[in-house]
């Protein structure tokens, strides 16, 4: 099947668009990590951050991250079918798809950690901690895809 050529900008929406998720991601966690202390910290350090919301702040990030990432990682398989005609079995794409697997069974956590699960919460934080690991690398190798495409113009 002969797919239509996308314009060149076309493959540099996906690493940008990924770049702001990775950034989203920290901030998320900042929150994740406020919430914990809001949940667990000392009477006087619960009083003093409740005005944050961080726990529905947090809640709210989590669930823009997820669809961002869904949404990203189905782009950045599509704009590479498109542009050449198959997908690349490597690292980025079996790496991407892991990371999104594991974002969204941290994500079906949620109604059960705040009914007050204790395992339900201590895999959401290691999947959720893993996937941030998984991102930093995802990025290195995701720039030197684009790197490689921006030679190759
Ligand atoms: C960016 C990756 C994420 C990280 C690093 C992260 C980390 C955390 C941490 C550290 C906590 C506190 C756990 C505790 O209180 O012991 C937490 C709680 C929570 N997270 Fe996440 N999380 C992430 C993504 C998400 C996503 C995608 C969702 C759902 C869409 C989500 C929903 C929640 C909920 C509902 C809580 C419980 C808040 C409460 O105390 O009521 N998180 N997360
Ligand atoms: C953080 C920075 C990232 C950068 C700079 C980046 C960069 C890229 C680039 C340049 C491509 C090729 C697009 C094309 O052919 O035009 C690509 C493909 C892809 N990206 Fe990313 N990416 C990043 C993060 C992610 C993340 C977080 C995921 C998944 C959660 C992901 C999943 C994928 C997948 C599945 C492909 C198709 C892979 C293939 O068949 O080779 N990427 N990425």
């Amino acid at each position: 099947m002969t797919l239509p050529a996308l314009p060149f900008a076309a493959s540099f929406m996906h690493p940008l668009m990924m770049l702001g998720l990775l950034a989203a991601g920290g901030y998320s966690m900042f929150l994740g990590i406020k919430a914990k202390k809001v949940r667990t910290g000392t009477p006087e350090q619960r009083k003093a951050l409740l005005p944050g919301k961080f726990a529905q702040r947090h809640y709210r990030w989590g669930s823009l991250i997820l669809a961002v990432m869904v949404t990203g990682m189905i782009g950045g398989m599509a704009v590479t079918y498109i542009n050449n005609g198959k997908l690349f079995v490597g690292p980025h794409l079996l790496v991407g798809l892991a990371m999104t697997g594991m974002i969204a069974l941290a994500a079906s956590l949620a109604p059960f950690m705040q009914q007050g699960n204790v395992i339900a919460r201590k895999a959401h934080v290691g999947l959720n901690m893993g996937t941030l690991t998984l991102f930093l690398w995802q990025a290195v190798s995701g720039m030197e895809i684009v790197n490689k495409i921006w030679v190759n113009r």
